[in-house]
Formats: structure tokens, C-alpha cells, sequence
């Protein structure tokens, strides 16, 4: 039977419980080896134009939610184009992004499924794959250089950019 106190106990769980759920972070997985990781890089974080490390709102966002709020924003993908320059991914993935000497980029469909999500692109181009992709994460390309997680956000909306099919990689997530 049910008394009024486990009734009380019960309610008073679930919402500490769907509180702790709302604030958690997303857990990341690399595309390498399926093993989970964290953004625990502090230089890992922050505009690039201003190298301050501090971390962007969009940063915040993508790391609770999986969220990439750049994806529509035209100035920050006029940005993202210009890194994806700036780390060569023009030489391998052409200066669409629609493939060179490594695949295409747009979609709809990928190597890897997960890439026509945003957590997914950034899992794979944070620590790479095994194929032939390396990282391209702070720390990960060599101890002290790479992309922080912001400019990969404004990369990542800048190829979508370039499909026809209209995937903004935000589909799965609110
Ligand atoms: C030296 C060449 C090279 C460079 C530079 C490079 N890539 Fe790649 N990339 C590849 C290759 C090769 C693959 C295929 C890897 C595989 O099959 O595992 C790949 C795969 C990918 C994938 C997965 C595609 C899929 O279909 O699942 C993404 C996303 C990606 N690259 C993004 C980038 C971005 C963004 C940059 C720049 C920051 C970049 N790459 C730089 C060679 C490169």
C-alpha cells in the first residue's frame, strides 16, 4: 500500500533526479575507439579571435545540450569557412567540403553515421578516426596546438552550409 510519505519520497526523487539530468553535461564518445572523453582542455575553449580561453555561450550550449546555435548564424559561418582553410581541411575535404582527396562532408549520408549530427562531427574531428583523419582538437594534434571547440562549432555550421539536403545536424536535438 501506498502511504502518503513514499508517495512524498517518491515525487521528492523524481525531480532530484530529472534536475540532475537537466543540468548533466553530454557524455562525448570518440570515433576512433569508442571510448568517452571530456573537453578538460581549458585552452581547449574560447574565440579565437580574442585568445582568451573564456568559454563562448556557444560552447556552453553544445556541451549541455549537443546543440550547435552557430548553424544559421552567417557571420559566425563566414568564420567557420575561414578555419576550415586556415586547418587544411580545404586540401583533403575541398574548398566546398564536398570532397577531394578525402570524402565529402555535406551529406546526407557519412562514413560514419553520427557525422549528420553536430555532437557526432565534432567527436570525429576532435580526436579523428582511424581511417586516415587526425584529430584536429586542442592537445589532440600536439600538446599545444589545435582547434578550440568554438571555432570547430563555427566550422562544423559553415560546411553544412554546403549541402542540398538541408541537414543542419541540430535535428536531434532542441
Ligand atoms: C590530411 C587530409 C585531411 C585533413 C587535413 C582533414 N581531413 Fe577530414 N578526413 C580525411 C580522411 C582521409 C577521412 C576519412 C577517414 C576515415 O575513413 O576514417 C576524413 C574524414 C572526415 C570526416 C568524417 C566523414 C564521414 O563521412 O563520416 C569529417 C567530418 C572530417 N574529416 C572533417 C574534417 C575537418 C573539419 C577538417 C579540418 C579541421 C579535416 N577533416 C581535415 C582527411 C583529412
Amino acid at each position: 500500500m501506498l502511504t502518503k510519505k513514499t508517495v512524498l519520497s517518491t515525487l521528492l526523487a523524481c525531480i532530484i533526479g530529472f534536475a540532475g539530468f537537466a543540468q548533466a553535461e553530454q557524455k562525448f564518445i570518440k570515433t576512433t575507439d569508442g571510448t568517452e572523453f571530456k573537453f578538460d582542455n581549458p585552452k581547449g575553449f574560447g574565440d579565437t579571435k580574442k585568445k582568451d580561453n573564456v568559454k563562448t555561450k556557444a560552447e556552453i550550449e553544445f556541451l549541455k545540450t549537443g546543440k550547435n546555435i552557430y548553424v544559421g548564424d552567417a557571420e559566425a559561418e563566414k568564420r567557420g569557412k575561414k578555419r576550415f582553410g586556415y586547418w587544411s581541411c580545404t586540401q583533403c575535404h575541398g574548398p566546398t567540403a564536398k570532397g577531394q582527396v578525402g570524402p565529402g562532408l555535406v551529406g546526407p549520408t557519412f562514413k560514419y553515421p553520427k557525422n549528420a549530427t553536430n555532437k557526432g562531427m565534432i567527436e570525429t574531428i576532435w580526436f579523428g578516426t582511424d581511417g586516415g583523419m587526425g584529430g584536429k582538437g586542442y592537445g589532440v594534434m600536439a600538446a599545444d596546438d589545435g582547434m578550440t571547440l568554438d571555432e570547430l562549432l563555427k566550422t562544423i555550421a559553415w560546411v553544412r552550409t554546403n549541402g542540398s539536403s538541408g541537414l543542419t545536424g541540430n535535428e536531434n536535438v532542441k
